[in-house]
């Protein structure tokens, strides 16, 4: 098993999960837990991984060094997916220095038993001197957890935010000049629209606190995925955007459908965004053994796009269970955070009393998007007029966002 080298002394050592295909409701291609070995006069080992993956990361290890060397493990943040490794670590290593934030020290007491670590407590600007590596300390909490910290490597001018950055997949690429500069964007998107968006407030700020330290950095080095070292600029670039709401001229239009009513009115609306030149994504709902047409790929496309329409036709007095996950899930990532506001609206049909499309109103209100206009239902099937206004909508939607 092999390490990567980042720099001089540095060198990658994390663990490749190809099978990990389901993470809290978010489809993934496998992913990666990133782990580093920082060796100066003395050795670091930044983070870890799910318990079980000890091999993969002392196997590389084994590669730069007798893992007994490591003297100090540095734990960004306690969950599991990085700090499970570490009962077997404090076995293998008693007494070795844990360095983290308050937080993670209360949170990993809550995780294991941590009864005789040695854990240390750090602050934002604290340094650990390796000779020749000083790590510099900066607590990032809610980014994403409370616990969260990120660890700086001044003389190679590496950050190691953690998640902050970070993609979900699985490859033998370790840098994003190997996987590809839009490949790695892309993973990008769909890591920060399903982890991070309500957090975006706090992104900003972070990054604002980081630029005013006036370090340099050379290279991003997340928790999950390939490390930025070409295209450094274009992910920080990437993460104002997104938190700042910069979104394209596009629709996304989710829906699901019982006899097809619903269908009908969504490709109408769909006509009408394009006949105005918007961009436009129709996503029928469905589970991930369908590429794309899972909750957590689209509200990827979500992201990016100014307008998010639902559709839905009413059962037992409901939206179809389907929309209602969908619904929920975008709830809880609130899209009202950014710092630019989405626009949307509902549509759907019905056979009895109807509402659906009020139901789905109210859930993008309390995600934070402004319905623009409002009950748009039908009877059973759509007839030529009411798809005619289905067109309309379309059109006037594309409108609305192009003015913005
Ligand atoms: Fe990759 Fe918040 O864990």
């Amino acid at each position: 098993m092999m390490a990567t080298n980042l720099a001089p002394g540095v060198h990658w050592v994390g663990a490749i999960d190809w099978n990990l295909r389901e993470y809290h409701g978010y489809t993934l291609p496998g992913t990666t837990y990133n782990a580093y070995l920082v060796r100066g006069e003395k050795t670091a080992l930044i983070d870890s991984a799910y318990a079980g993956f000890e091999n993969q990361i002392l196997g590389r290890v084994a590669s730069v060094c007798d893992p007994g060397e490591i003297d100090y493990i540095v734990l960004n943040h306690i969950e599991m997916d990085h700090s499970g490794c570490l009962p077997t670590l404090v076995r293998k290593m008693p007494g070795i220095p844990i360095y983290c934030t308050e937080r993670a020290k209360t949170g990993l007491a809550r995780h294991y038993d941590t009864s005789g670590w040695n854990i240390r407590v750090v602050k934002t600007g604290d340094t650990l001197d390796l000779g020749g590596k000083t790590l510099t300390f900066l607590e990032a909490p809610m980014l994403h957890w409370p616990d969260s910290m990120f660890t700086y490597l001044a003389e190679d001018a590496i950050l190691f935010p953690n998640d902050a950055f970070g993609q979900h997949i699985a490859s033998a690429a370790r840098f994003d000049d190997q996987l590809g500069k839009n490949e790695a964007l892309a993973h990008a998107q769909k890591f920060f629209a399903n982890l991070i968006i309500p957090l975006a407030p706090k992104v900003l700020k972070k990054l604002d606190e980081v630029g005013k330290l006036g370090i340099a950095i050379e290279m991003i080095a997340p928790s999950h995925g390939i490390i930025w070292r070409s295209y450094a600029g274009d992910i920080l670039k990437a993460y104002i955007d997104w938190s700042q709401g910069v979104a394209k001229d596009k629709v996304t239009i989710v829906y699901d459908t019982m006899h097809g009513s619903t269908t009908m009115m969504a490709q109408a609306i769909a006509e009408g965004v394009m006949a105005e030149g918007a961009d436009v994504r129709v996503c029928l709902l469905r589970d991930g053994r369908y590429e794309g047409t899972h909750r957590s790929d689209i509200v990827t496309d979500v992201l990016d796009s100014k307008a998010v329409l639902i559709g839905s036709p009413t059962l037992q007095d409901e939206v179809l269970p389907t929309v209602a996950g969908f619904l929920s899930y975008l709830r809880g990532l609130r899209p009202g955070r950014l710092g630019a506001k989405k626009i949307g609206c509902a549509f759907g049909s019905h056979g009895g009393m109807g509402g659906a499309v009020a139901q789905a109103e109210e859930a993008l209100k309390a995600a934070g998007i402004e319905v623009i206009d409002g009950g748009f239902h039908v009877n059973y099937r759509p007839d030529a007029g009411e798809l005619a206004r289905a067109y309309e909508l379309g059109r006037k939607v594309a409108r609305e966002i192009r003015a913005r």
